[in-house]
């Protein structure tokens, strides 16, 4: 039985070395490293992509979120409807506009939010709802936006995603990705950017991304210094022809471990009515998590829980979150397991995997 990661960056990447190489080089012959013809070009290549009229290059995925939000006209005494079964920035982003982040619940079996989870939390004060695209799986933004307010997709974790009407980036009145290297769209540094349909909403993700000036000669705003810069910007448009293959290994990965019977051993994760997720992470459910980690960790098999803490039980959000109960949440927290996941990951490694979880468990 071989090691398995709970990643393999490399292996997809490696067959793009020369043109990644090339790139590079592009980018260093032309002396122009920040807001140039690379992120220009991506810019339009990763809208034209998601289906959106616009894409906004930004320095992360984390201020991505905070700029688009203040994009949607979110400030001082707005509330954003947040799920707190997520990575810590998603709600990081939102006090930073001057709002503050409500907490909502998540559905068991797919790990998103819902319209019911989110009209338990809407407040009078509510100006928008991050719909979190977690782990991939796809958050049912028509039916959160059929509730009046608008949303925000945090689609850091879905790139290469599908959902019934569209892509994520382009099923919200804006959405966020991040570039980080492991993401499913990854550069070699940090990275991130906003997409919309919304001409305002693109021109005011401009201007804040590079100080709240318009012309970089008035500054109207105070604003951010957040750019994708052109080294990454290049990488990305090497990457990008490549997503929606690899979303089809991560695809290919899930059905090896349901055919290897992991589903008889632990809860596997539920894609969201009409979507096909590209699984960022592949996350299943059991009582036993940390014990099944421990013994898969020994064995060269990596697994782990990424939100053991919920983000309203984090110790910057108490305060904000207030007495606010999420059951499932903490359920979640509590039982949720990433086994390894990757493009490339063979049915013979997911098999590796069940038959230790299955030597563990039973
Ligand atoms: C759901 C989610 N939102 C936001 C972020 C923040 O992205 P970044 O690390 O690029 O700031 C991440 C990833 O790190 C994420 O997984």
């Amino acid at each position: 039985m071989g090691t398995v990661g709970l990643f393999d960056i490399a292996t997809p990447l490696a067959p793009l070395r020369a043109q990644f190489d090339a790139a590079i080089a592009r980018v260093l012959d032309s002396g122009q490293f920040i807001l140039g013809p690379e992120v220009e070009a991506f810019e339009r290549e990763f809208a034209a992509y998601c289906g959106t009229r616009h894409a906004v290059g930004v320095a992360n995925g984390t201020e991505a979120l905070t700029i688009a939000l203040r994009a949607m006209g979110v400030g001082p005494g707005d509330d954003v409807v947040v799920p707190s079964y997520t990575f810590y920035a998603s709600a990081e982003a939102i006090p930073p506009t001057g709002a503050r982040p409500v907490f909502c619940d998540v559905d068991r079996e797919t790990g998103c939010m819902t319209a019911d989870t989110v009209a338990a939390a809407l407040t009078p004060a509510c100006k928008a709802v991050i719909a979190v695209h977690l782990f991939g799986n796809v958050a049912p933004v028509a039916d959160i936006e059929a509730l009046g307010v608008p949303v925000l997709e945090d689609a850091a974790q879905a790139a290469g995603s599908l959902a019934a009407d569209g892509r994520p980036g382009a099923l919200g009145r804006a959405a966020t990705f991040s570039f980080f290297p492991s993401k499913n769209l990854g550069c070699f540094g940090d990275g991130g950017a906003i997409t919309t349909d919304d001409d305002a909403i693109a021109e005011q993700a401009r201007t804040l991304r590079f100080h709240g000036s318009p012309d970089r000669l008035t500054y109207e705003q105070v604003g951010y210094n957040s750019r994708l810069d052109e080294l990454q910007a290049a990488i990305l448009r090497v990457a990008l022809p490549h997503v929606d293959g690899w979303a089809d290994g991560r695809r290919a990965a899930a059905t090896h471990y349901e055919r290897a019977g992991l589903g008889e051993l632990v809860a596997l994760p539920a894609p969201t009515p009409g979507s096909q997720p590209a699984w960022h992470l592949y996350v299943v459910r059991l009582e036993r998590a940390d014990e099944l980690a421990a013994e898969l960790g020994a064995i060269g098999i990596g697994a782990r829980a990424y939100y053991r803490v919920p983000v309203h039980r984090q110790p910057a959000m108490t305060a904000l979150a207030g007495d606010v109960e999420l059951p499932v949440t903490d359920e979640l927290a509590r039982t949720h397991l990433a086994l390894p996941m990757s493009p490339v990951l063979a049915a013979a490694q997911a098999a590796d995997v069940v038959a230790a979880a299955r030597w563990v468990l039973t």
